[in-house]
């Protein structure tokens, strides 16, 4: 059995003082949440903050992104080694939002993926079609052609190492969740692909569902046999609603 992992993205969301409350409301509840292993996303500025609140908790930090660079020349980018020296566990790459507004191609993604590793920070590499794709008929050849970059560069082996969301671009933020089937499919073909590779990673890689994730849908979303847990943007902002998809887990 996959463990089931709840991760919060919380974007460009956040103040000094939200962030403390948030973190307190999470950490009030977390008692509750059983065998869910819990992550939390903040935005770079607020990780040593939230490292610190964290200590002795079971909750987990991870960054939502990070430089495909070590050190050096690089204005502006934060590296691997640097989040790990904040108890980083997870770093968020290839989020569509990256891919889409800050045009992160595959093959770049790939090299955060592996800097990501490097350090040994657990990748949680974001996959996903867009509307058109889906329209189009397309999503698993997209799917399929991001993950190719990363294997291609880093072997299949990585991937056990890493998790994998799946997040339908068309479900980010708009309120439309992939129903619980839509999700397994995907989640079901991107399993297949890892078996015809390798069957133990297949069997071991965590795959995240997320796209308007909430209280209200997580559980059924996660009954699904190839959905092990969920990457929470919005609803990852309350103590109380993350908790709820925390919950959900069990
Ligand atoms: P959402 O975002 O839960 O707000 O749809 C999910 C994500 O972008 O990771």
């Amino acid at each position: 059995m996959r463990q089931i992992l709840v991760a919060g993205n919380w974007k460009l969301n956040g103040s000094l003082d939200s962030v403390k409350q948030l973190v307190s409301g999470i950490l009030g509840g977390v008692d509750d949440t059983g065998n869910t292993a819990i992550a939390v996303c903040p935005p770079f500025v607020y990780i040593p903050l939230v490292s610190n609140l964290l200590v002795g908790s079971k909750v987990k930090l991870g960054s939502q992104d990070v430089s495909d660079q070590e050190s050096g020349a690089f204005t502006g980018e934060i590296s691997g080694p640097m989040l790990k020296d904040f108890s980083c566990s997870y770093a968020i790459v290839g989020h569509s939002e990256r891919r889409a507004l800050y045009a992160e191609n595959d093959e770049f993604t790939a090299r955060k993926f592996a800097a990501a590793r490097s350090c040994g920070l657990i990748p949680i590499l974001c996959v996903g079609e867009t509307l058109e794709e889906r329209e189009a008929g397309i999503t698993e050849q997209v799917v399929a052609r991001q993950l190719d970059a990363v294997i291609e560069l880093e072997g299949i082996a990585a991937i056990g190492d890493a998790v994998l969301a799946y997040e339908p671009v068309w479900a980010i933020g708009t309120g439309k969740t992939a129903t619980p089937q839509q999700a397994q499919d995907v989640h079901a073909f991107i399993r297949g692909k890892l078996a015809g590779l390798d069957q133990a990673v297949a069997d071991k890689v965590q795959i995240l569902y997320g796209g308007s994730v909430k209280g209200s849908n997580a559980a059924e979303l996660f009954a699904m046999s190839d959905i092990d847990g969920g990457l929470i943007g919005g609803a990852s902002l309350q103590a109380d609603d993350f908790l709820a998809i925390c919950m959900a887990g069990n």
